[in-house]
């Protein structure tokens, strides 16, 4: 387990806290691995009706660890990384979100896969794989156009640029915006209210909703995968990640 994840179950609720300020929870290895453990064991573990995840009322997460993509560039297809993204899509108990501050990358592609988000009025939501030189991971590609409609999802996906809460409740990324005061407390409520319900009947409702897409998912992230591997491996990739970690602006003039 990583020091980075805080894991507790409480009155039938697993509760999931990034736990990593200094680098604005930025997720390393160890923490993909500790959150499909977490995810997996709530799911193995009759006790648990619902899982809860946030991180501080001021930064969800900054997504995956930069720092990381430049030194692993072996790509995430067989990573934990990788076997966290399955977790969230195989996860067959509800998981709500409590989403403050940054959610950058995977920290908004993972909420696609939720089931209630509430978010703060200073929540800010960004899928910056193409000014980064990458492609969307997550199942992302097919599951925004579907959530948001293909023009919303499109300027999104392909400008990168941050976007508020208000904005990612228009394009249904969000159930509830909340003061931030109460963004905890109003997740937590949601989550116990899960928690005292039929716990058959919510299992079987979540994967009544999900079934249609179940394979689709699986599919497009294996593909979505292998693309972001080679891509992390790009020219284009390199100078984009390298001009972050050094606090400069990337220049893709050379690029064709
Ligand atoms: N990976 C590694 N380090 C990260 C990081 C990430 N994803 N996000 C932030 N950090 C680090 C910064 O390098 C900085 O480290 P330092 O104090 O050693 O210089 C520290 O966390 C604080 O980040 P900073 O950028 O100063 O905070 P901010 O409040 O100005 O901005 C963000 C917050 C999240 C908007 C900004 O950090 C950001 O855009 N991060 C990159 C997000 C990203 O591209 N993720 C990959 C998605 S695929």
């Amino acid at each position: 387990m990583s020091a980075h994840v805080i894991v507790e179950t409480r009155e039938r609720v697993t509760r999931i806290e990034l736990n990593r300020p200094d680098k604005k929870n930025a997720l390393s290895p160890d923490m993909y691995a500790a959150l499909a453990q977490a995810l997996e064991g709530a799911d193995a573990d009759a006790q648990v009706r619902a899982v809860l995840i946030h991180g501080q009322t001021g930064c969800f997460t900054s997504g995956n660890d930069v720092k990381d993509f430049l030194e692993l560039p072996r790509g995430p297809a067989d990573s934990p990384a990788s076997g966290f993204l399955c977790a969230i899509a195989a996860a067959k108990k509800p998981i709500v979100a409590a989403v403050g501050g940054p959610a950058v990358g995977v920290g908004t592609t993972m909420l696609l896969h939720f089931d209630l988000i509430y978010a703060a009025p200073n929540a800010r939501f960004q899928l910056p794989f193409v000014p980064l030189g990458l492609v969307p991971e997550a199942a992302s590609s097919l599951l925004l156009p579907m959530i948001a409609g293909y023009q919303r999802a499109a300027e999104l996906l392909l400008l990168g640029r941050p976007f508020t809460a208000e904005r990612a409740l228009a394009a249904g990324i969000v159930t509830e915006i909340v003061p931030e005061a109460e963004l905890l407390s109003r997740a937590r409520e949601a989550a116990l209210a899960l928690a005292a319900l039929p716990p058959a009947s919510v299992r079987m409702t979540k994967e009544l909703m999900k079934r249609g897409l179940a394979q689709a998912v699986r599919d497009r992230m294996q593909e979505e995968l292998g693309l972001f591997g080679e891509r992390l491996r790009s020219p284009e990739a390199k100078e984009a990640l390298s001009a972050f970690m050094e606090k400069r602006r990337p220049d893709f003039s050379r690029f064709s």
